[in-house]
């Protein structure tokens, strides 16, 4: 299989510069103060991209990846290092960066078109393929500036998949669209696939990864941390986002009762959908307390999963040393990192002795194609 992209050894800094002196009269004063610092958004990143072959790009926030698209795409330079490209390329970046925002819609149809080689004639031809498939007949007129996030989206797109392009290089804008369109889109990618297409996505939606890609390459601040088979390449994303919030955990102890630890007897929270879980959670108890234990479980987007009964289930913790066993019979729950709090409550649930945040974290493993936060087994009918 040969390399459609070829990105070798690439590094980006950006000049940062920041002003020390505030006030008007300061800077008047002092016009060269300040500082610049050199800031490296890419640092030594090579990988390559195969003809027929789709790459996720997945990161946190600020992760480069975006960065990384505009190198590729040619709108940056990159500061050191080499990207080759064979065959044209059409690219849907963030907002902004495509279109001429004072010129209508028709006009910067034209315009990238041309931008990618394509004589009047041509773009004539497929003009009305493209405007079609954007549904926004009626503003093709209107100047971009104008449209909604999603109009605009939605006529990058059209643009980008009728100009029949070798690559495909698509910056998050999936998730812009309505879901209708979304489907639309990822369908015309499939598409695209079908034709031995290469495509390059950016997107923070593991399932979308699963789904349409055969590989992922995760940045980490600048850093490519991983490259690789999907399911190893977002295990180690899981991974970068958990040791992030290790440091923000907050453990408070209300009364003479604290929360040491949870573990689990193989010692790991890694967890496939629908097997069985055990936590063991150790308090540690100052006097005989007859309370309840509550817990509950949390999805990264801060979604509550589940929380148990404000009453929760009653214990009976001697002085010293306690331990109090959860089993979730069948975790139900789809792939994902979930953290968990648990506490100790009064017998009649309403003042607080013990609670600790985030006191396990759940990384859940799901072999399957479904999306979402659970499993649902639906059966379906036509009749
Ligand atoms: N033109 C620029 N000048 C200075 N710094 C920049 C510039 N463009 C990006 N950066 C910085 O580079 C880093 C990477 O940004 P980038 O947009 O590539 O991240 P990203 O992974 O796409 O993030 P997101 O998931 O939020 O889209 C960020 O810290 C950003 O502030
Ligand atoms: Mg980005």
């Amino acid at each position: 299989m040969s390399a459609v992209i070829d990105v070798a050894e690439v590094n980006k800094t950006f000049k940062l510069h920041y002003e020390r002196n505030q006030s008007l009269k300061e800077r008047l004063l002092h016009p060269r103060s300040g500082r610049t610092e050199i800031f490296q958004a890419l640092r030594d990143i090579s990988f390559t991209v195969g003809e027929g072959e789709t790459v996720g790009i997945v990161g946190h926030n600020g992760s480069g990846k975006s960065t990384l698209l505009k190198c590729i795409c040619g709108v940056l330079q990159p500061t050191s290092g080499s990207i080759r490209l064979r065959g044209n390329l059409a690219a849907l970046l963030e907002l902004g960066a495509g279109f001429q925002v004072e010129l209508s819609g028709r006009d910067n149809v034209y315009l990238y078109g041309t931008m990618l080689g394509f004589s009047k004639k041509r773009i004539d031809q497929i003009f009305d393929e493209i405007v079609a498939f954007s549904e926004i007949e009626n503003f093709i007129d209107t100047q971009v500036k104008f449209y909604s996030s999603g109009m605009y989206v939605r006529l990058a797109f059209a643009v980008a998949v009728n100009v029949n392009p070798d690559i495909l290089v698509v910056d998050e804008v999936l998730a812009v669209g309505d879901e209708r369109f979304q489907a639309k889109c990822i369908d015309r990618i499939r598409r695209f696939q079908g034709e031995g297409k290469s495509i390059l996505l950016v997107t923070h939606s593991a399932d979308q990864v699963r789904a349409l890609c055969d590989r992922a390459v995760v940045l980490d601040g600048g850093r490519m941390i991983a490259n690789g088979d999907v399911a190893d390449s977002l295990r180690i994303f899981r991974d970068a986002l958990m040791q992030e919030t290790v440091a923000h955990q907050d453990v408070t102890d209300l009364a003479d009762i604290s929360v040491d630890s949870v573990t689990t007897p193989e010692g790991s929270f890694d967890v496939r959908t629908g097997a069985a879980m055990r936590f063991d959670v150790h308090l540690t108890s100052a006097t005989a307390y007859s309370g309840n234990f509550v817990f509950e479980v949390y999805s990264r987007d801060g979604v509550l999963v589940n929380r148990s009964d404000r009453q929760g289930a009653p214990v009976n913790l001697r002085p010293g040393a306690n331990v109090v066993t959860v089993d979730v019979d069948n975790v139900p729950l789809l792939d994902g990192v979930f953290d968990v709090n648990v506490g100790i409550v009064d017998e009649r649930g309403s003042n607080v002795k013990a609670w600790s945040e985030k006191v396990a974290t759940l990384q859940v493993t799901y072999g399957g194609r479904e999306g979402g936060l659970v499993e649902l087994h639906p059966v379906i009918r036509h009749n």
